[in-house]
């Protein structure tokens, strides 16, 4: 494949740091974008970024609301494909902030697109999320089903992403596929994400707090595989894609939390509560297409890639310091 500019908003974010990484380091130019936002501590954003460094990655600090300064970046770096993961992420968060999520993910989108109907040769590739299947109840989930009664703000705000690029697409002819992710874990994880919440609890011997009495299940995807996805939707550009990025494997809760507390070698408490608003009780993802299309086939199971976070955890955290 031929080498690649790409330009990657959210780089020191989860996920944008692990695709950046991995796309520097086979060889393409990456670019990212971020503005070390304080939704949870900076600092690791710009531990990832310093990692980033290390492979010729360079994270520009700035905001995908201010147009005039994303479209000067993404011109700059001659940028080939965008890659757009920046978003004010988080269920629980859209109950009590929702404008954040208005701005970064929707003002955000749109600014992007604008752009890219100015260079309609620049395919795009952006973050949606299982979010946007909210109260649907046929499993596994699928990207043929309607999804108009999301359970969140935030997963309202990625639904409206997938109809904005429908509609830039409709009438632009932009080059657009959404991802739907399910529930990404493991090393350099996001600390508002309840396995890495959970991880600091339990070495710290403090309750958890678990909802709908551990009744939950998620389709708890291992980042690498994540990773592998994304690169393939990259490689593909196709003209107009929706993708699920699940295990399709789903998971108890309580056996996550098992699996965390075998690796930390330590038990806790845990609080057993009805569910919380925003939440919904399991996920699922329906992935033919995504192995048909992409290729996509996760190889990471809960156990394994809960080690791998613990022993990441355990290098970041040496005294168990908390930023
Ligand atoms: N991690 C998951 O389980 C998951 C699941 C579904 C969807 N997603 C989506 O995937 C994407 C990446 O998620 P993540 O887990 O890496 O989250 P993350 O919060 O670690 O990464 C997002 C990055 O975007 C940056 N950002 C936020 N608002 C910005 C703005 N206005 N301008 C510039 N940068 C901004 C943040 O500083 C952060 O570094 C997001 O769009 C998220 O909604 C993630």
């Amino acid at each position: 494949m031929t080498k690649k500019r790409i330009f990657i908003t959210g780089a020191a974010g989860f996920i944008g740091f692990h695709v950046a990484r991995t796309l520097a380091q086979r060889g393409d130019e990456v670019l990212g974008y971020d503005n070390y936002n304080a939704y949870y501590d900076p600092q690791l954003k710009r531990d990832r970024a310093a990692e980033l460094a290390k492979n010729g990655v360079l994270v520009l600090e700035g905001d995908v609301t201010d147009r005039v300064n994303l479209q000067q970046a993404i011109e700059k770096h001659q940028t080939t494909h965008i890659l757009h993961l920046a978003a004010q992420a988080g269920v629980r968060y859209s109950l009590q902030n929702p404008h954040a999520y208005v701005q970064a993910n929707i003002e955000g989108f749109l600014n992007i697109l604008e752009i890219c109907r100015l260079y309609p040769h620049l395919p795009l590739v952006y973050a949606s999320s299982s979010s946007v299947y909210g109260l649907n109840t046929q499993l596994p989930f699928s990207v043929e089903e309607r999804t108009d009664a999301q359970a969140s703000f935030y997963g309202v705000t990625k639904k409206t992403n997938e109809l904005m690029a429908h509609t830039y697409h409709h009438l632009f002819g932009i080059a657009v596929t959404g991802l739907r992710f399910f529930t990404v874990y493991g090393p350099w994880g996001r600390p508002d994400m309840a396995y890495f919440s959970f991880a600091r609890a339990i070495l710290e011997k403090r309750p958890i707090e678990v909802y709908n009495h551990g009744q939950m299940k998620r389709d708890f995807t291992y980042i690498d595989d994540i990773v592998a996805g994304t690169i393939a939707a990259l490689e593909r550009s196709l003209p107009y894609a929706l993708f699920n990025l699940g295990h399709h494997h789903p998971e108890n809760l309580l056996d996550m939390i098992h699996f965390l507390e075998q690796e930390l070698g330590c038990t806790t408490e845990k609080i057993l509560l009805p569910l919380q608003a925003g939440d919904v009780v399991s996920t699922y993802a329906n992935i033919e297409a995504s192995q048909q299309e992409l290729g996509f086939s996760p190889k990471v199971s809960l156990r394994e890639g809960i080690a791998h976070f613990v022993r990441w955890y355990q290098a970041y955290y040496p005294q168990h310091v908390h930023r």
